[in-house]
């Protein structure tokens, strides 16, 4: 891929590194490439991070055909940086895309395109500890069309946001509130997509869980509202008598990255890991009865985010003793030293950068 770099004249001023909180700050370039039906993806370019012109008819404003993506880059203490399986990425947004009828962007040309991004900014990713160069990959419609047709034109672009901790508060358990009034995703639906659309339909349940003193929602099935699905940005696990849980990928959860690494670690660790629906009935029933060990949720943005409290209708439980659990944290332990370069990385999942 030719990607023509146009630096900025004005780069900016860095945030404090221990001050960084999560996604509010914006590197100084962003990667840009167009589509167009007959011609394909064209025009890749890395320019000074600023706007996007865009036309009030463009379809992505009126009817949503957008996806993203999220992972990021981390600084060993040698001062390298890299990349911890961009390829999931990759695909992941090709699925997204076919769901949303949006044009594929080739695996390798965004394993590329973040890697020339992630280098042009490269004093960008951090150094302080637990703090990464967030990755924000997303894709959608620029046409001007209001007809409902699919479209011919699209951007796919790329930011970079220096960031801390995904929670304020660290990795210290959260509350979390069964939604069963609002659903997320139904079969058929696009659960397993990560198109802008979900988060906008979810957004409801998490300023409901807000206003009440939670900080994340757990969503269930959007048939049965009887099954746990996943929490607001994140996959879930809980680990109950000893097994680990967590809900099957079948159309209407989020195939996470961090989801699938840690089926993985745990797995070799000799867990016996139920990729199977679980009801919210049921759980509550092992928490009344104390065999609930741990519950985590997983994700590329707050990595691993223990569970203190569940409430379910009014169903208030604490989960262990509302302190992180001793799985949670070997298992925040053992990805974090991977991504970081501090153990050798024996599945292949780091990619180098620069
Ligand atoms: C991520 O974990 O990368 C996400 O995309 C979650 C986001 C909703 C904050």
């Amino acid at each position: 891929m030719d990607i023509k770099i146009t630096k900025t004249a004005h780069p900016k001023e860095k945030p404090d590194q221990k001050a960084l909180g999560f996604g509010k700050y914006m590197s100084d370039h962003m990667f840009l490439m167009d589509y167009t039906e007959g011609i394909g993806w064209h025009d890749a370019r890395i320019v000074p991070y600023a706007p996007i012109p865009m036309d009030p008819g463009a379809v992505a404003l009126h009817y949503a055909q957008e996806t993203f993506e999220g992972l990021k880059a981390y600084r060993t203490a040698e001062g390298k940086i890299q990349l911890f399986r961009p390829e999931m990425n990759a695909r992941r947004m090709i699925n997204s895309n076919r769901r949303l009828c949006m044009p594929p962007f080739p695996e390798d040309m965004f394993i590329e395109a973040v890697k020339a991004i992630v280098t042009v900014d490269a004093d960008w990713v951090p150094s302080a500890p637990g703090a990464s160069l967030y990755i924000r990959p997303f894709m959608f419609t620029t046409e001007c069309q209001l007809s409902l047709h699919n479209s011919k034109e699209f951007l796919f672009c790329i930011i970079c946001s220096p960031s801390g901790a995904y929670y304020e508060e660290g990795i210290n358990p959260v509350k979390i509130l069964v939604e069963d009034e609002y659903v997320r995703a139904v079969k058929g639906g696009t659960g397993f997509a990560k198109c802008g659309g979900n988060y906008a339909g979810a957004m409801i349940g998490q300023e409901k869980a807000e206003a009440m003193g939670y900080s994340q929602v757990l969503w269930l099935d959007g048939q049965e509202r009887k099954y746990v699905e996943e929490v607001g940005g994140m996959n879930i696990m809980f680990k109950i008598n000893g097994e680990i849980w967590t809900a099957p990928c079948e159309g209407t959860v989020l195939p996470g990255v961090t989801r699938d690494s840690m089926i993985t670690i745990l797995k070799e660790w000799g867990y016996n890991v139920r990729e199977e629906r679980l009801s919210i009935d049921d759980l509550m029933a092992y928490c009344e009865k104390g065999q609930v060990e741990e519950i985590f949720g997983t994700g590329t943005a707050a990595v691993i985010s223990p569970v203190g409290v569940l409430n379910y209708r009014g169903n208030v439980q604490t989960i262990n003793n509302n302190e992180i659990g001793e799985l949670s944290l070997k298992l925040y332990t053992y990805l974090t030293d991977l991504q970081w370069g501090r153990i050798p990385d024996t599945h292949g999942w780091i990619v180098p950068v620069c």
